[in-house]
């Protein structure tokens, strides 16, 4: 499997009239796992489309290793793209539809069949080749599809949100095997997803991106310590923000606010001296399987935290976070690392 590095330079792309991308900048590593995530219309889908030649460029470059493939038809780019609704076609059989790229680019019936059998048995799916696409389950298409982008042995992989139309279960499995897959064949791949968690399971690299433009590129543990802003924060699962206040745990110089998770913050259940502390009259308890999620009202604030038992509504309580688990943020909400431990905090 031949694999390259993708560098994208200044990429601007205009649809009837209106921005949809602004000036994207990006490199990737060869033989690494790239995911694109940001909300819905943020432009996640135009960036591939244009990576594969489908969209086209308004402004700027795309290079696929040491060449610029900005101005090549999507035949010409070897790039490969499996799409949101991943299209098989329901007339074919498994083994028709994964031969069909083979078939288009004029390989004999020999080769193809034996391509074929090498994929069919990579994806797990051997003895699977006569068996009609509409007798799959959604995880089996899913690989059908992912195995039709493979066989024409691509330097690089698009998917466009691959395993959103799954359930949740044959989704976590999948993930896994994608990212094995992946890595196994080395090959340079880059995945739209809206949903965090699986960009911060699979990613080498998460580009964040907002209303057409990247927040922010970042490793998953950097983006979720370290998100750029409130909005980037918010989007990684931060749900809580307070005010700083004078009797805080120390935080960066000039920090305004202070962003954290709900599942890293306690209810009466005391931590040490360096936690945040907040006291408030409780306004909800959700059961949510592993205990309760509890909602507090604070002086115009709302915040949430988690405990293991019940509490009943309208009593006071102490919620707390440890100071590992907040993350700064200065008055134009914008994120500030921490400070250093051995910094004068007068
Ligand atoms: N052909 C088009 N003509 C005009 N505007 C378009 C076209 N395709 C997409 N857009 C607009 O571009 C923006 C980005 O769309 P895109 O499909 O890239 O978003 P996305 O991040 O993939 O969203 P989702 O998560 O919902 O799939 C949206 O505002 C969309 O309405
Ligand atoms: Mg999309």
């Amino acid at each position: 499997m031949r694999t390259e590095a993708l560098a994208l330079n200044d990429v601007t792309i205009d649809l009837r009239q209106q921005r949809i991308l602004e000036s994207i900048h990006l490199d990737v590593e060869p033989g690494s796992f790239t995911c694109l995530l940001g909300p819905s219309g943020c432009g996640k889908t135009t960036l591939l489309r244009a990576i594969a030649g489908f969209t086209p460029l308004s402004r700027g470059d795309i290079r696929l290793g040491s060449k610029s493939i900005a101005h090549l038809p999507p035949e010409k780019r070897q790039t490969a793209m499996v799409f949101q609704s991943y299209a098989l076609w329901p007339h074919m059989s498994v083994g028709d539809n994964l031969g069909y790229p083979l078939k288009l680019r004029g390989i004999s019936r020999a080769e193809r069949q034996q391509r074929v059998a090498k994929i069919l048995a990579r994806l797990e799916l051997s003895g699977f080749e006569n068996r009609a696409v509409t007798q799959l389950s959604g995880g089996q298409r899913q690989r059908v599809a992912l195995g039709r982008a493979l066989i024409i042995d691509p330097p690089l992989l698009l998917l466009d949100e691959p395993l959103s139309n799954l359930d949740a279960a044959i989704r976590r499995n999948l993930r896994g095997e994608l990212r094995r897959l992946q890595k196994s064949l080395g090959i340079t791949t880059i995945m739209v997803t809206h949903d965090q968690e699986e960009a911060l399971q699979m990613a080498d690299q998460i580009v964040l991106m907002r209303a057409g433009e990247i927040v922010q590129v970042a490793s998953p543990q950097h983006l979720y310590h370290h998100p750029a802003d409130i909005a980037a924060a918010r989007f990684l699962g931060v749900d809580n923000t307070v005010s700083c206040e004078e009797h805080d745990p120390p935080s960066a110089r000039g920090a305004t606010k202070f962003g954290f998770r709900t599942q890293d913050a306690v209810i009466n259940m005391p931590l040490n001296a360096a936690a945040l502390t907040r006291k408030g009259r409780v306004t909800d308890c959700l059961y949510t399987g592993n205990g309760y999620q509890v909602s507090l009202s604070t002086d115009g604030e709302e915040l949430c935290a988690t405990t293991a038992s019940p509490i009943a509504l309208g009593t006071f309580a102490t919620l707390q976070v440890p100071e590992s688990a907040l993350i700064s943020f200065g008055p134009d909400d914008r994120h500030m690392p921490p400070l250093d431990r051995h910094e004068d905090i007068a």
